[in-house]
């Protein structure tokens, strides 16, 4: 499978820096495709300029979250055929961000990933324990949970990618160990043959503190099928670097 490399700018870029990124990433692509597929998930406020800037490079375009509607009395939100009518191809759900500043649970979760797949993208479902978690031993049970509750039923690997990031290892600079990686990626896709079709072929992203200079050894874990990187897609030599891990 391809794997995949998405970067998520969260609320951070105004329009010179984030379309200078993109150019310069886009620059990168033509003249030297990787192997593996980048996707780019800026602020709303930039998706058009960016989207633009990384036209004909083979850069996907992702939302960083939409409404479970198409339309209507939403004030402040975007829904799913907006970020397609943008040229999205991706959108990321249920980022822990989301689910405890905005209280998002995984009923609505799942819902929104439902909008994003009848809009023709494809969601990147995001799960992913506390510290407390660990700590009580709950990591794999908790994650499970999570997939069972926020995954709309049977989709496959074109409408579908997970991604593992544990709250704790998120801007903290803080890891589990690969062998961690490893055993909770290897449960995620255990339940997804249950909860998705073709679910050897769903990707299985891992997110949380991944940097230039832990990328490579995260490659060789196994279920391991990309990344999706916060403060390291902010620049672009480092993020680069990343998606370079994949050859
Ligand atoms: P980080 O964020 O790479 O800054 O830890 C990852 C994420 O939240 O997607």
């Amino acid at each position: 499978m391809r794997k995949l490399v998405a970067g998520n700018w969260k609320m951070n870029g105004l329009t010179a820096d984030g379309v200078a990124r993109a150019r310069d990433l886009a620059a990168r692509a033509k003249a030297a495709p990787l192997a593996c597929e980048i996707a780019l998930c800026p602020p709303a406020t930039l998706l058009v300029p960016v989207g633009q800037a990384i036209v004909g490079s083979g850069l996907a375009l992702g939302g960083q979250d939409c409404h479970a509607e198409p339309a209507g009395a939403h004030t402040g939100d975007i829904s799913a055929p907006m970020l397609k009518d943008v040229g999205c191809t991706y959108v990321i759900v249920g980022h822990s961000e989301r689910r405890h500043e905005y209280k998002e649970s995984d009923a609505v979760v799942r819902a929104k990933a439902a909008a994003a797949v009848a809009a023709g993208l494809c969601a990147i479902v995001c799960v992913g324990e506390s510290a407390a978690e660990r700590a009580s031993g709950r990591t794999e049970a908790v994650v499970v949970h999570q997939l069972q509750g926020s995954l709309p039923p049977k989709l496959g690997p074109a409408k579908l990618v997970v991604a593992y990031e544990p709250v704790w290892a998120i801007g903290s600079g803080r890891m589990p160990t690969a062998q961690d990686v490893a055993s909770v990626h290897a449960r995620i896709r255990e339940a997804l043959r249950d909860l998705t079709t073709e679910a050897v072929a769903v990707r299985i992203l891992y997110g949380g503190s991944v940097k230039a200079a832990n990328a490579r050894e995260l490659t060789a874990v196994a279920n391991v099928d990309g990344f999706l990187v916060g403060g390291g897609s902010l620049n672009t030599e480092e993020f680069w670097t990343i998606a370079s891990a994949y050859g």
